[in-house]
């Protein structure tokens, strides 16, 4: 093994181990009575959980790999370039984390939350992990080195027709309003595919796609936090990941379409 792959190598078995870790924290105070804050509106929110599971990880990160940047929700989601960082992403390593992604389902014990965390390297995402803890379901992926959930090879699914698709999609808090950009595209889909959800955590709905579970999704304004590390997953299990106009999806990317591939072009001319 040369040497970059070796050190690759053991940053992925650390960022399995940082985000169990922060899994075990999340799960010992979820019962806890939890102090819930607004951010833009009723349905972006942060708890006192969410910051000590990213100081947790961060903390980590920092002792075991002082050189490496970290780009986090609840440290940088306040800036204003924090969608756009990526444009222009720093040279090496790079942690890219969310350190509860679902945080309304955190909040409201439904079990579709996770600890998502990817690494870019030159600005590529190079690896992904991202953990269940209330269903101690791990995914990871590395690039050319396949995906896996707890250790078990996964791939997307193999569905060839759109009337067996079943899709999930979620809204961008700011587009939580009346006539939203999504209830419209639901719209669109309905009658058409097998079915749509809103499962409410993007990096997992991403391994969901990548697991053959589900067949698409899509979804506007997310957050590199939110794709990092589910984008690496997913195409290493064979998926499709584009934005609007089907070219690659990259972090800075506004609309985010994910598949088996086979449905692809078919979800893209859909959604325009
Ligand atoms: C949210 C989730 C949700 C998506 C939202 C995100 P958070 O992340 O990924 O599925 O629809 O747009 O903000 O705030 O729970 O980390
Ligand atoms: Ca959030
Ligand atoms: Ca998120
Ligand atoms: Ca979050």
């Amino acid at each position: 093994m040369n040497e970059q792959l070796a050190y690759e190598d053991a940053i992925m078995q650390d960022a399995i181990r940082y985000v169990k870790e922060a899994g075990k924290l999340i799960m010992d105070l979820i019962n806890m009575p939890l102090h819930i804050q607004e951010k833009k509106n009723q349905s972006d929110l942060v708890t006192e959980v969410d910051v000590r599971s990213e100081q947790l990880l961060r903390g980590q990160i920092t002792r075991d790999y002082p050189t490496h940047w970290i780009l986090s929700e609840e440290t940088d989601g306040g800036r204003e370039d924090s969608h756009h960082t990526l444009l222009e992403p720093p040279a090496g390593y790079g942690w890219i984390i969310d350190p509860i992604d679902g945080t309304i389902n955190f909040i409201h014990s439904l079990a579709h939350f996770a600890i998502s965390v990817g690494i870019v390297r030159d600005g590529l995402p190079i690896c992904g992990v991202v953990y269940n803890p209330v269903t101690d379901e791990l995914y990871a992926g590395r690039k050319q080195g396949g995906a896996y959930v707890n250790g078990k090879p996964i791939q997307v699914g193999n569905e060839q027709e759109l009337s067996q698709a079943l899709l999930a999609t979620g809204f961008q808090a700011i587009d939580w309003k009346p006539n939203s950009v999504v209830v419209e595209q639901i719209g669109r889909m309905t009658g058409i595919v097998r079915s749509v959800r809103i499962l409410g955590a993007a990096s997992l709905d991403l391994c969901l796609v990548a697991s053959g579970r589900l067949t698409g999704f899509w979804h506007d304004g997310l957050y590199p936090w939110d794709v990092a590390a589910g984008l690496v997953i997913l195409q290493e299990a064979g998926g499709a990941i584009t934005n609007a106009a089907g070219r690659p999806f990259v972090l800075s990317d506004n609309t985010l379409i994910a598949s088996n591939g086979v449905l692809h072009q078919y979800l893209i001319s859909m959604l325009k």
